[in-house]
């Protein structure tokens, strides 16, 4: 290999160095930042600590060297990078680049204007290009719900040639090569790209020895092209057509609005104004692109409903069919009717139990597998049961679906995974990329009425028919999680160790009419790789089937965040509003955890 002539003062090995002029690598001399330990999805901290000297730099070093050691070639086949478009998206784009020239990758990917939804990206790495062009990985630049701009998150986390999050052992690699880094590499002769329109740039060594290219790719087209292989867009344009059926689409400022735009303004023919807060901001206009009844507020109050998804009265304004919203990274959603909250439970139940209006399943023999995280309900459960699918039941954390989804082993009796997963958290998808998908979630949805709505000539089966009616039969699973945001981190903590402690006293204790039947702490056996997972949340399971989890948030800004989950599950009486038949768990809750006394409130800031 060409190794460059010059100065080499560190004690970095160069012998996949590219070459001179724009391709010539130099080294910077740095040294370890403490904290670089990427969380639940990446590493995420304020976006004036990702600018300060050598931060973005100390980790993208160690990822590169970890992607090496851990057996993938950096020069041969893609490297795809895009971002959520917050603050720093396009700087740390061109510093990733110019690094990897460095390092010795040869041809990269980037999303135009350096936007690429988190889902995208992980269709974009498994469906674009020949074989041998295929994407081997791709930093994704996002912090998700976080908010953005110079005062709020950044963030930064590498994805697979699976599409999925890197696994532990990776993350844990680049974690401790950061502890110990001593210098890194970078092209800086190399042309800051341009990043508003598709497009290849090639750079060549002056000594035409090599040469590396950057094209700006379409951050749509993969993404849509194979959204548009698992719907069945004509039946879902006909939906949308009915006078008597409208939509609206909030995106919050956030990565999703292109693709909002591309689905339902140009291959759906809708109005531009379903797609609402649809042209990114680098600060999502200073909110927080979170789909929740908290903070997609002004969707919430547009389909007539209140923080806590009940009905308000809007006199004789016309409330839309259908409402969504999405996050900053366009992975999560939120699905709502007329005056109708859905909760992400029950959406991933229905949609479980709807999946063969679906072709993508249909086409593939029938939905195989659901997966739930352990907070999420059970009502995808009732489901599992009555069609004969298999169950998982995981931590919180999408990477645990995407270990399950890559292993064809534990199927039953077939190679094929159809497989449908989600969470709580307001993340459901399939396993036609390995991240949760968000606009995927609405166009399985708009599917399913499409479906129940084929005649044009009834009246509509609205959101609200198709949720009691799987309440009727299936029966009802109430649940709400309360969150209590930036509180104290070593209270929280204590607050966890004191339930842990007191297990066995809580076991057949029966408080306010509940029996507690087990507490414990949720331990997961993984079936593919056999790992081990621990301490994934505080249960308390009732005699009666209902559940009050604790768990502290992997993915908080700063201090900790307490989500407590409540659960009840009714056979028949599927009419109560969900705060009400939940108050007395909710007391039940309070008063075990003590919330009061470690964190000196019981109101939370959040309710979903
Ligand atoms: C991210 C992950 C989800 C996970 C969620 C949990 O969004 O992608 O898979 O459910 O974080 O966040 P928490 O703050 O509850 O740890
Ligand atoms: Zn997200």
């Amino acid at each position: 290999k060409f190794v460059p002539s010059g100065a080499i003062t560190g004690d970095i090995d160069l012998t996949d160095a590219v070459g001179q002029g724009p391709l010539k690598p130099e080294i910077v001399k740095t040294s370890p930042i403490a904290g670089q330990q990427p969380g639940t999805s990446g590493l995420r901290k304020k976006t004036k600590e990702f600018m300060s000297p050598n931060y973005l730099e100390n980790f993208v070093q160690s990822a590169y060297d970890s992607i090496k050691e851990n057996g993938t070639d950096l020069s041969e086949g893609s490297l795809l990078i895009g971002g959520d478009g917050r603050y720093y998206n396009s700087e740390a784009i061109q510093i990733i680049i110019k690094m990897g020239v460095a390092n010795g990758v040869k041809r990269f990917w980037v999303g135009e204007n350096g936007l690429m939804s988190t889902p995208a990206v992980s269709a974009t790495i498994r469906e674009r290009g020949p074989m041998w062009q295929k994407a081997y990985g791709s930093f994704i630049l996002t912090a998700s719900h976080n908010p953005g701009g110079p005062d709020e998150d950044f963030g930064i986390k590498y994805n697979c040639e699976n599409g999925g999050p890197a696994p532990d052992e990776l993350t844990d690699a680049i974690y401790a090569k950061t502890t110990t880094i001593k210098s890194y590499k970078i092209c800086k002769d190399f042309p800051t790209i341009d990043l508003s329109k598709p497009g290849i740039t090639t750079v060549k060594a002056e000594d035409g020895s090599s040469e590396v290219s950057v094209e700006v790719i379409s951050s749509t087209e993969s993404h849509v092209e194979l959204l548009k292989t698992i719907f069945d867009f004509a039946a879902i344009k006909a939906l949308l057509d009915r006078p008597d059926f409208n939509m609206i689409y909030d995106c919050m400022y956030g990565v999703n609005g292109p693709y909002a735009k591309e689905i339902f303004v140009k291959e759906l023919g809708q109005s531009e104004d379903v797609c609402m807060n649809a042209t990114p901001k680098d600060d999502f206009n200073g909110g927080h692109a979170d789909p929740n009844l908290t903070y997609a507020k002004e969707l919430v109050e547009i389909m007539g409903l209140n923080r806590k998804g009940e009905a308000i009265d809007t006199g004789d304004r016309k409330i839309p069919s259908f409402g969504a919203a999405a996050d900053g990274d366009g992975d999560r959603n939120m699905i709502l009717g007329t005056k109708f909250f859905v909760s992400p439970s029950d959406s991933l139940a229905i949609i479980a139990a709807n999946a063969n209006k679906i072709p993508f399943f249909k086409a593939q023999g029938g939905l195989k597998a659901v997966a739930r995280s352990m907070p999420t309900s059970g009502a995808v459960d009732r489901v599992a049961e009555d069609l004969n699918f298999d169950l998982f039941e995981t931590p919180t954390g999408w990477k645990y679906f995407g270990n399950l989804m890559d292993s064809k082993a534990i199927y039953k009796g077939t190679d094929y995974t159809p497989f449908i997963c989600g969470e709580e958290s307001f993340g459901t998808g399939s396993d036609h990329v390995r991240e949760k998908d968000g606009i995927w979630a609405v166009l399985a949805w708009l599917q399913i009425l499409a479906v129940e709505n084929s005649d044009p000539s009834k009246p509509l089966v609205t959101v609200e028919d198709i949720v009691k009616n799987h309440w009727k039969k299936y029966g009802r699973n109430y649940y709400c999680r309360w969150d209590f945001e930036g509180v104290d981190k070593t209270a929280a903590e204590s607050m966890v160790d004191m339930m842990r402690g007191k297990f066995s006293q809580y076991t057949g204790k029966v408080i306010d009419g509940y029996e507690i039947s087990t507490a414990d702490d949720f331990t997961y056996l993984d079936p593919v790789d056999r790992s081990l997972a621990k301490n994934k949340g505080i249960r308390f399971l009732m005699s009666d089937g209902s559940r009050i989890i604790f768990r502290l948030s992997g993915t908080a800004g700063s201090g900790a965040t307490i989500r407590m989950y409540i659960e009840a599950f009714e056979p028949e009486k599927i009419d109560a509003v969900a705060s009400d038949a939940l108050s007395g768990l909710v007391r039940v809750a309070l008063d075990i955890c003590d919330m009061k006394g470690f964190i000196g409130t019981e109101e939370p800031t959040v309710i979903t």
